[in-house]
């Protein structure tokens, strides 16, 4: 079945992906910083691998591709947001975002991609959000690393076409893991109140969408709905609706 390394596995969505590969029969490989949550993971899977680094890091990627030299399948989930006005969050968090949501991102998927190419087969999942279809007042690094996420993902995407290797950007809306308490999210009007589809829900969606080689997924009826409009929304309307949602109810 091959290998799949699934970054962010310790929590959320990465921590379902890697249950769902496994349980497909893929020998996965599991990434994150906090190595406890990797091995509890660990111990319920066939036969993992556990890398516990800092993808925000360019020793922690260089960590990763040292121990694993080629995989079937890599899904670059690792990923993280911040809530507040630009000017006032953290600049080391602010950079630490792309370096992690972006960065990590390009660095892995070039040290993985070749072989692949070369092979004539291979999967690479990148996982977006709904925040890459429009800039995002009160988190303006996080939606702008996530537009560049589905921006990359797409044109490669398009580069490695008739290959073999498919390319997936997977864009979900809001759903429950440990995202929202890490962005400091929990009181936004996006959020408060809501109840939001499971971790596992997703994972079962974008692994669906990588499957069937979806270069762009969005699951469910109003994400859709979402990104669709805001290609006919003028931009100035849009900015002033995201901060409207993004700020505190
Ligand atoms: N939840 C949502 O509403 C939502 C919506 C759209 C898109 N997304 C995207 O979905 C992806 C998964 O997030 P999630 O919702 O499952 O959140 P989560 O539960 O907070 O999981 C984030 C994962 O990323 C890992 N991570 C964070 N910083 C890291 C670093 N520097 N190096 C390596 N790993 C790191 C975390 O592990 P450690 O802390 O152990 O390192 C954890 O495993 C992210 O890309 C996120 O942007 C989430």
């Amino acid at each position: 079945m091959g290998r799949a390394l699934v970054t962010g596995a310790s929590s959320g969505l990465g921590l379902e992906l890697a249950k769902l590969l496994d349980a497909q029969g893929h020998e996965v490989v599991l990434v994150a910083r906090t190595a406890a949550a990797l091995e509890e993971l660990a111990s319920s899977l066939r036969n993992p691998t556990i890398i516990a680094a800092d993808l925000a890091t360019e020793q922690g990627r260089r960590a990763v591709t040292d121990a694993v030299d080629s995989v079937d399948i890599l899904v670059n989930n690792a990923g993280f947001g911040e809530c507040g006005l630009f000017a006032e969050i953290d600049e080391a968090r602010s950079v630490s975002m792309v370096e992690l949501n972006c960065e990590a991102v390009v660095s892995l998927t070039r040290s993985y991609l070749p072989a692949m190419v070369a092979r004539g087969s291979g999967k690479v999942m990148n996982v977006a959000s709904t925040a890459a279809f429009q800039p995002g007042p009160t988190m303006a690094v996080y939606y702008a690393s996530k537009a560049f996420v589905l921006s990359f993902t797409e044109a490669v995407a398009e580069e490695t076409r008739g290959s073999g290797v498919t390319l997936t950007a997977f864009c979900p809306g809001a759903f429950a893991s440990g995202f929202q308490d890490a962005a400091h999210a929990g009181n936004t009007r996006l959020i408060k109140g809501r109840s939001l589809p499971s971790s596992a829900e997703l994972a079962r969606a974008g692994l669906a969408a990588m499957d069937r080689g979806d270069v762009v997924h969005v699951p469910g009826l109003s994400n859709k709905v979402t990104a669709v409009s805001s290609r006919f929304t003028p931009r100035p309307l849009m900015r002033r609706i995201v901060r409207y949602i993004q700020d505190e109810a």
